[in-house]
């Protein structure tokens, strides 16, 4: 029987700043889980992160270390193809084509776009609202069936979808109209001080988030920090934010459920519960932490990890690119 072609999963991370638990829990993990069942391509999307004005040195230090990190986060380079969005010029060019299939209004409508031009209120770039078709231009140069997003990212998605089928539409099949893909163990990290917001490394409060990096001493403080109630039980309930996504880290972390959890802590007060959920996170992020020492430091090695992704990813890219020309009509070169 011949062997089905695996589906082919895209998705990006964006190297600015820290890369948090929360990041990890929600998206990283999962991407590792899907490697072997899938085709997956995997980028940091570090033309997304100019959007917002970075200082150079930082920015640079950012995007190689948030490469390492991920490989050490169990990113096979091997199984996977893993690049950085800007090695690969397919992705700008696409994006500018896209944008002039891309309508003024529906750019408009994106909450991203309306919350970010409300936070950085000095710098409403074009960037930033054109920030949709370089993301679409991403998924569909790779002509993936599968983009796992979170919540945040689902308008994006959408508009890929439509801004797909308009140009299928109006020259021929191009582009595959991609899915969302929902893991089958989600997790949405709250921050530990809002547990109502989104774990989020620009986070004013670093007592907020976990970083990737942080000591295990940082780590154990910022859990004895994290905001809970005063019902002190362990018990995953409505209206118990804190305490749920204490018991949703530490399940992700160990593999146990609720029930467990609950059982586990029956009688004991939110003391002994945030020590233990602080152990298991360093333990967790000691392997992680260990291998991204020994990556960062040898260059040499991600260098050539990250050139051999990108010369594999443009090949894609280019192939797709180069149809998308020909159907619109410009001239050959
Ligand atoms: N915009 C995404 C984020 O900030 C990152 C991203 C860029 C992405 N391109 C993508 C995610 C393509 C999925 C697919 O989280």
């Amino acid at each position: 029987m011949e062997e089905q072609r695996k589906q082919v999963i895209f998705s990006a991370i964006q190297p600015s700043g820290t890369i948090t638990l929360g990041n990890y829990l929600g998206a990283l993990k999962n991407w590792v889980a899907l490697q072997d069942e899938y085709d997956c391509i995997f980028s940091l999307a570090d033309l997304h992160t100019i959007t917002v004005r970075q200082d150079p040195a930082k920015f640079r230090k950012n995007a190689l270390e948030a490469y390492a990190l991920l490989l050490a986060c169990g990113i096979d380079p091997q199984k996977s193809i893993f690049f950085i969005q800007s090695h690969v010029s397919a992705h700008a060019e696409l994006a500018w084509v896209l944008n002039c299939y891309t309508q003024f209004g529906e750019l408009s409508r994106m909450t991203q776009f309306k919350d970010k031009s409300a936070k950085h209120a000095d710098n409403i770039n074009a960037g930033l609202f054109a920030y949709p078709s370089l993301m679409a231009a991403d998924i569909l140069l790779y002509q993936a069936d599968l983009v796992p997003v979170g919540a945040d990212q689902k308008q994006h998605l959408e508009l890929t979808r439509n801004v797909a089928e308009r140009f299928n539409a109006a020259y021929s099949p191009t582009f595959t109209v991609p899915d969302g893909y929902i893991p089958k163990q989600g997790a949405r990290i709250m921050s530990l001080q809002d547990p109502t917001s989104k774990m989020s490394k620009s986070d004013e409060n670093a007592n907020g988030f976990i970083a990737m990096l942080d000591s295990p001493d940082v780590i154990m403080r910022k859990f004895k920090r994290a905001v809970t109630d005063s019902d002190a039980c362990v018990r995953y309930a409505e209206g118990k934010d804190g305490v749920n996504n204490l018991m949703g880290i530490y399940a992700c972390v160990t593999g146990k459920t609720m029930e467990e959890i609950e059982r586990e802590f029956e009688g004991r007060g939110y003391g002994d519960f945030k020590t233990a959920v602080g152990e298991a996170v360093v333990e967790h992020l000691r392997p992680i932490q260990e291998r991204f020492s020994q990556y960062i430091a040898d260059k040499a090695y991600l260098e050539a990890c990250y050139r051999d992704g990108a010369a594999r990813a443009a090949r894609i890219a280019n192939r797709t690119l180069a149809k998308v020309m020909k159907k619109i009509g410009f001239l050959p070169g």
